[in-house]
């Protein structure tokens, strides 16, 4: 007879042995995976009740995931494993924007909007002037970078989640020649991610808030440089420091100033109160393969 922890230990390195003849980089996942998750069942007795809910909770986040809704990636955003990827493939430059989650409402079909125009494009909120200059690390101005933006309303809505096609609270534009940038759009708010699926009720069981602190999400792009991923968030927000998805990072965290109907930043004469937020971005420098 051997005794249970040799047992447990022959069963993994056998596992992990089957995959001897599968392509290194392969081998290398799926070794790493199998030891991890009998360690796991291990460290924790899993017990065989247990497996079977988690079988269960798997099945329903399959079920419940559509081409517009994707629960394991809801699922991997919750258990912090978006963010530990994105940290692992973070460029090294320490001088460069911090990446955060790329989240479920990017769509490919977002209106170009010329540098100063409004991304808001009607969806309710107070409106908010967002400028900055996009740099390489070491401060020289990026011409002509493409930044895609996006945002949920004062009601803490994405435009893909209305009824309809309608396309709001979002859009692309062009920085300028000296790599400046701006545009209108309105203070974000805090929203809940979807809750209403396993990934909610999970949340639920380990008594965790769904909410995500209000944030613009930027993706930044430019010929020889990384692409960036991030979000600017508003400074002040009670959420700040229990995002649901994990993504807040400190040098991302950009104050909200309030200005009185007159004047504004573009010379347009505003009509009521607004907000203006200033977010440089610094691009890394693509690694070439
Ligand atoms: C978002 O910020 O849009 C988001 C990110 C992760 C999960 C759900 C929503
Ligand atoms: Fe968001």
């Amino acid at each position: 007879m051997i005794d249970r922890d040799r047992r447990e230990r022959l069963l993994t390195d056998e596992v992990a042995a089957s995959f001897a003849d599968a392509p290194p980089r392969l081998r290398e996942v799926m070794g790493s995976l199998v030891r991890h998750l009998h360690a796991f069942a291990g460290e924790v007795r899993l017990t065989e009740d247990e497996w079977q809910r988690g079988i269960d909770f798997l099945t329903r986040t399959g079920h419940i995931t559509t081409d517009t809704r994707q629960e394991f990636i809801l699922l991997s955003d919750v258990l912090g494993l978006s963010m530990f990827t994105m940290a692992v493939n973070a460029p090294e430059d320490v001088n460069a924007t911090e990446p955060t989650v790329f989240g479920p409402f990017f769509v490919d079909d977002a209106p170009e909007i010329a540098l100063g125009g409004d991304i808001a494009l009607g969806v309710k909120g107070t409106p908010c002037y967002v400028s900055g200059t996009v740099r390489t690390t070491s401060g020289a101005p990026i011409p002509g970078a493409r930044l895609d933006i996006w945002e949920a309303d004062a009601d803490g809505f994405y435009d893909v989640q209305y009824e309809g096609e309608r396309r709001a609270g979002r859009g692309w534009l062009t920085a300028a020649p000296d790599g400046s940038y701006r545009f209108w759009s309105v203070l974000p708010s805090s929203y809940p991610i979807p809750h209403d699926g396993p990934v909610g009720e999970l949340l639920d069981a380990v008594h965790r808030s769904p909410m995500r602190p209000a944030h613009l999400h930027f993706r930044v792009a430019a010929s020889g440089f990384t692409t960036l991923v991030t979000h600017i968030f508003v400074a002040g927000d009670p959420y700040l420091t229990s995002d649901a998805v994990f993504g807040v990072k400190d040098s991302l965290v950009v104050d909200a100033t309030e200005y009185p109907a007159g004047r504004a930043p573009d010379g347009a004469d505003r009509d009521r109160p607004y907000y203006r937020m200033t977010f440089d971005i610094a691009l890394a420098q693509e690694i070439q393969p």
